[in-house]
């Protein structure tokens, strides 16, 4: 796996031809681009998808020029995974028509923290770049359309193949999330736990089982799955536990906290 993670991290090192912030995912395809977010504020970016995106492959030794592809204007804020696959790079990620949500008259990411409802018109869905580097060539496709952020992989499969993407998923209408899904990443077929009305979570952690030999094949994938959840009645939140292969049949465990937490993400699972 050497395209796809240089890819990830050459931000750095190369100027793109059109070096606006109009779009995240035009300098790179993955978030680690938010090491630069300081300057990614709302008042200092425009939407403008009539340019589109701009990708770049770099190779991991950096000795040759990046390979500059163009695709559909598509927001992203994270990714699930990138790896090769038969000389080609596969990356997957959340996109977003249009970020209406963060960007324009009034995104719900800003109205929300003045107590009103914003804009947020188009949700996230679950897309992959098929990207041919001897070709020359990028494609885009649609794994599935549901309402998505916060995608997650088990960590073991970062940067190799996998099947299973772990993700929160709003209720209809909403902006926030109440449901936590897995979906699986070649069929589109998904199984989701809804906490239901009111009830809110975040980026779901995958934590695999001590003694498994994980297949990038296996569409099973059994492990554990946790997210923390802010339930708005009683105002307080508490840690959700899943079987990750049964996340339908809801958690097998809770911890609750005695006070609310705001929303957290980018957690990570350690055994050690
Ligand atoms: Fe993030």
């Amino acid at each position: 796996m050497a395209k796809a993670v240089s890819a990830i991290m050459a931000t750095k090192k190369i100027k793109a031809r059109r070096p606006t912030a109009t779009s995240i995912a035009r300098l790179t395809i993955c978030s680690l681009v938010l090491s630069g977010a300081r300057w990614i504020s709302r008042e200092t970016i425009r939407w403008r998808p009539e340019e589109g995106n701009l990708i770049l492959v770099v190779e991991r030794g950096g000795e040759s020029a990046p390979i500059v592809l163009e695709t559909a204007a598509c927001f992203m804020w994270h990714s699930f995974n990138a790896y090769e696959r038969q000389g080609e790079i596969i990356a997957d990620f959340i996109g977003y028509r249009n970020p209406d949500h963060f960007l324009g008259e009034n995104p719900v990411a800003s109205a929300v923290m003045a107590g009103r409802m914003g804009a947020h018109a188009f949700p996230g869905e679950a897309r992959r770049y098929v990207i041919d580097p001897a070709a020359r060539s990028i494609r885009q496709e649609l794994v599935d359309s549901g309402s998505y952020e916060w995608p997650r992989v088990n960590e073991l499969h970062r940067c190799h193949g996998y099947r299973i993407g772990y993700i929160a998923k709003t209720r209809p209408g909403e902006f926030f999330w109440s449901l936590v899904c897995r979906i699986d990443m070649q069929s589109g077929r998904t199984a989701c736990y809804d906490f239901g009305a009111g009830v809110y979570c975040s980026e779901p952690v995958f934590a695999p089982l001590p003694g498994v030999r994980y297949h990038p094949d296996d569409a099973e994938e059994p492990g554990w799955l946790m997210t923390e959840v802010y339930d708005s009645r009683p105002r307080k939140s508490y840690l959700a536990v899943f079987r990750a292969e049964r996340l339908a049949d809801g958690p097998v465990a809770v911890v609750h906290l005695s006070h609310h937490v705001p929303f957290s993400y980018h957690g990570w699972w350690s055994a050690d």
